[in-house]
């Protein structure tokens, strides 16, 4: 099969060669981010479910690991680790710590094709998450189910107990369970067929956040993968309480949330033991059908989750992590772009600039006021002799923003859509172009629409646009982070 260098992202993380799907064990530990993820170590598509391992310092850089925790095999039953979460057991509740050391506890989902079963796992390192051990006394949970999976556990320093949040998918239900040391557990309660129920529900996570940052309203957000085939039911989330036994939903049964409004966004869960109270969260970006190669499958950029009260009520709010940040502020004044009262009439602004911007590899932040145009936004992946591009564009008179994929003689395919209004009458885009990503924020992250490109070698032109009237740039900052 054909390599497809063109597709591999830059500042997205992807396995050096094979399959990915899944995060899992996300966590911060002696300065480095933890990365495992579900992993097919010897061939390009999903099986022999492993968790594979890369470690970064600074959420942009990754280093590749061996695999952590590979599938099991034995005469008659073949054990694949399917998803799950890595907790630091610093009061060594577990007891594998050894000389003194907190170990890292994996608890992941067992899936036994061949019994037809999936039960929660532990496994454990002390080795700072190089190595694991599997734990003898496993499976820690088994309630006789073909689908009951993907734990994430947190620790509740109050009622001091781990929780743990897993999925019986085809119930549309999650359990809670509680332990003192990981191993043994009970269940709490359970929470379901509320929100979106057409698809099986997947990777749950159960985060504490302070509403508006403020230390005396604490709010728990309750994510859920729900499905794959629809574009608006990739992930949904809730906000609620949690009074260390039951979620109590703030919003009615049938009202439903969204994380992520295109099509690609599925199974992310948060980091845990991140310093001051930041809470970050890293996807997956679901490859469609779409043949790369070496590896298949790509993470999306870590985003940092905040909870913000609005007129409806309390919202997530999603950013780029601010880690990253730092990082762009590094780049070279080559790499960097920036321009204020811009205005734009029926035109297009290219912002190829030298031999940079120019290679699918763009960090864009604007702002812009609506004016007479009917559309405004940019044209990404150009390409000027095949007269093919694609448009990410805002419709004012429908408040809609959308991907559309455009070639000369062929009618646009909108292939990602979501409704959203200017705010103080502005509208503002932060946009992660990388090679075959497209992540876009738009109003400091009150909606976020993920999806995939697979742009031709020479498909690499970028510009703002307005359409049928003007818009104005109020400022515009862009970044390449082309290698
Ligand atoms: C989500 C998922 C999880 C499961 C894993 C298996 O994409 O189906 O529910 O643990 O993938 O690879």
């Amino acid at each position: 099969q054909q390599a497809t260098p063109q597709w591999r992202p830059v500042y997205h993380f992807t396995p050096a060669k094979n399959w990915t799907n899944d995060p899992n064990g996300l966590i911060y530990l002696n300065g480095e981010y933890h990365l495992y993820y579900q992993h097919n170590p010897y061939e390009n598509k999903w099986g022999h479910m492993s968790w594979g391992h890369a470690t970064s310092k600074d959420l942009l850089n990754w280093k590749h690991l061996p695999v952590a925790i590979p599938e099991i095999e034995t005469k008659d039953t073949t054990t694949w680790i399917f998803s799950g979460c890595a907790v630091l057991d610093s009061k060594n509740t577990s007891g594998f710590g050894t000389g003194g050391k907190a170990p890292l506890v994996a608890v992941y989902t067992a899936d036994l094709p061949k019994q037809q079963r999936e039960t929660q796992c532990l496994a454990y390192s002390n080795d700072g998450g190089t190595t694991f051990t599997q734990y003898a006394g496993n499976p820690v949970i088994d309630i006789q189910k073909k689908d009951f999976r993907d734990p994430s556990v947190i620790w509740m320093e109050e009622q001091q107990q781990w929780v743990m949040t897993v999925a019986v998918p085809a119930e549309h239900k999650l359990q809670f369970y509680a332990s003192k040391n990981l191993k043994e557990w009970t269940l709490l309660s359970e929470f379901g067929d509320q929100g979106d129920v057409r698809k099986i529900w997947e990777c749950p996570s159960l985060t504490p956040l302070y509403v508006d940052g403020d230390p005396g309203k604490k709010k728990w957000l309750l994510m859920i993968s729900s499905g794959n085939q629809d574009a608006a039911t990739g992930m949904q989330y809730f906000t609620g309480d949690f009074d260390g036994k039951t979620f109590t939903n703030d919003n009615k049964p049938e009202h439903q949330q969204f994380v992520d409004y295109g099509r690609t966004f599925y199974a992310a869960i948060p980091y845990n033991n991140l310093p001051d109270g930041r809470q970050t969260m890293l996807g997956w970006l679901m490859p469609f059908d779409t043949p790369t190669h070496p590896w298949r499958g790509q993470m999306s950029i870590p985003r940092d989750l905040f909870l913000k009260s609005t007129s409806e009520g309390v919202r997530l709010y999603q950013q780029p992590s601010g880690v990253l940040a730092e990082k762009l502020a590094a780049l070279p004044a080559s790499a960097r772009l920036a321009m204020q009262q811009t205005s734009l009439r029926s035109n297009e602004l290219q912002l190829t600039k030298g031999n940079r911007f120019n290679a699918n590899t763009n960090w864009i932040d604007a702002v812009f006021t609506p004016g007479t145009a009917t559309d405004f936004g940019f044209k990404l992946t150009q390409d000027k002799t095949a007269k093919r591009e694609t448009i990410l564009g805002y419709n004012v008179s429908r408040n809609e923003l959308y991907v559309a994929t455009v070639e000369e003689g062929k009618a646009p395919v909108i292939t990602d859509k979501l409704t959203v209004k200017p705010v103080a009458g502005k509208i503002s885009l932060q946009v992660l172009l990388d090679k075959s990503s497209l992540e876009v924020f738009v109003n400091g992250g009150e909606k976020v629409l993920t999806t995939l490109l697979f742009p031709s070698e020479k498909a690499t032109g970028l510009a703002a646009f307005a359409k049928d009237g003007d818009v104005k740039i109020e400022t515009l900052k862009a970044w390449d982070l082309h290698k």
